[in-house]
């Protein structure tokens, strides 16, 4: 038995949920060899216990194959995140964390971002959801190859696709494509709560949200309905998207949200054929904006034109092209948000009471309001205040 013939053995061990094997993750480390007894760590990123169990069991059966009597194979996962440090309202109480992910305007790359953070935390070994809550635009099922896939329905309850190792759910793989749904107030929140209670997501680490943009009924939904364990700001170098940034910056103080960082998108362009970056939008100009609000740049994501075809084509830049400089940036801020998350969570995790709505319950804020409530509203639609009412 050589460490060769062990490692060899081992990249046969696929990591759960993944297309890649152990050894290639790097997880793999102390191989010691006495005779045909193996022994190795493996150091892994979920804390679940069937991930592990799962590794654990085809290592040995790979070893034993090639000869091994003895496998001893030291797992070694992370704490389980904090599950009930967060308090409040929480209609997915099955959901560990929840990531929501904002821009002050349309166009900027929120989706982009979305679904190559959520892919890239699932490469960690987490249980990922991504919520694709931008109901007057969704894009995630084309940006996860799921165009046209129509979910599972049970009853009043609806199965996530999967895709790239994630659950996701969107608004657009529940209607008819190009189909235009005019939302008023009470029916975004409506839409919102649905997405939380009605999707069966299973036990997650995190439910990655991209959001419609701007700051509206549908992110003072989200927060009343679920406590958001961080927020995450898209923006693009120009000062026009960086004044809207801070628009939605500001919402998250105003909801109590932590914040995971800002994404400073369409960061200079990597020319595909030379590999030499030209600024187009400017680079680095989101820095004043982060040392105000006290937070940080967590990535810089160049143009390039393999995220644009990426998204296009329903196959996200971190799943297919892994070694291209934007899916190395994207890893390297989905690994600072967790890391935010985990500390989040250590010092106590977040509570959504302070935005619920302020009248008690059955009390409709319109009756307590100062202006008088219209005497007739039409079906559905509501006061305007956020009250919840309708
Ligand atoms: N860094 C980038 N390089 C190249 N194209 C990008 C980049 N970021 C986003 N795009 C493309 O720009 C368009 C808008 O991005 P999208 O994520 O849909 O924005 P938003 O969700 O904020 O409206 C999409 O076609 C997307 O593929
Ligand atoms: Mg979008």
């Amino acid at each position: 038995m050589t460490e060769e013939i062990v490692k060899t053995a081992l990249s046969k061990v696929m990591y759960p949920g993944f297309t890649k094997d152990i050894v290639t993750f790097g997880f793999v480390n102390n191989i010691v060899i006495n005779g045909t007894d193996v022994s190795f760590t493996c150091d892994i990123t979920s804390s679940a216990a069937e991930v592990a169990g799962q590794i654990k069991d085809e290592s040995t059966a790979a070893l034993k194959a090639e000869g091994a009597t003895n496998v001893n194979c030291n797992i070694k996962a992370p704490q389980m995140p904090k599950e009930s440090s967060s308090q409040g309202k929480n209609l997915a109480p099955q959901v560990k964390n929840f990531l929501m992910i904002s821009s002050g305007k349309g166009g900027v790359g929120k989706s982009t971002t979305s679904v190559n953070i959520a892919i890239a935390l699932a490469a960690q070994g987490l249980k990922v959801g991504l919520l694709d809550a931008d109901i007057y635009g969704p894009n995630a099922p084309r940006m996860m190859g799921l165009d046209g896939v129509k979910p599972e329905v049970t009853g009043n309850k609806v199965m996530p696709l999967k895709a790239y190792g994630i659950e996701v759910m969107s608004m657009g793989s529940l209607m008819d494509e190009g189909q235009a749904l005019i939302w008023r107030g009470a029916m975004i929140m409506k839409a919102i709560e649905q997405f939380l209670r009605d999707i069966l997501w299973s036990e997650l680490d995190c439910l990655v949200i991209d959001m419609p943009p701007g700051t509206g009924d549908a992110q003072l939904s989200l927060a009343q309905a679920v406590p958001v364990t961080a927020g995450l700001t898209v923006t693009t170098p120009q000062a026009v998207s960086l004044d809207d940034s801070r628009r939605s910056l500001n919402m998250f103080k105003k909801l109590n949200i932590p914040l995971a960082g800002i994404v400073e998108n369409m960061s200079g362009f990597i020319a595909p054929d030379t590999g030499v970056e030209y600024d187009i939008f400017g680079k680095g100009t989101s820095q004043p904006m982060a040392d105000e609000f006290d937070t940080k740049i967590i990535a810089e994501i160049p143009i390039e034109p393999g995220i644009r075809t990426g998204g296009d084509e329903g196959k996200p830049v971190t799943f297919s092209n892994p070694s291209s400089e934007s899916a190395k940036r994207f890893a390297q801020a989905a690994a600072s948000i967790w890391a935010t998350i985990e500390e989040i969570n250590a010092n106590g995790g977040v509570d959504n009471k302070g935005v619920q709505p302020t009248t008690p319950p059955g009390v409709s804020a319109c009756s307590t309001a100062a202006a008088p409530a219209p005497a007739k509203e039409p079906e559905g639609e509501s006061c305007g205040t956020g009250c919840g009412c309708h």
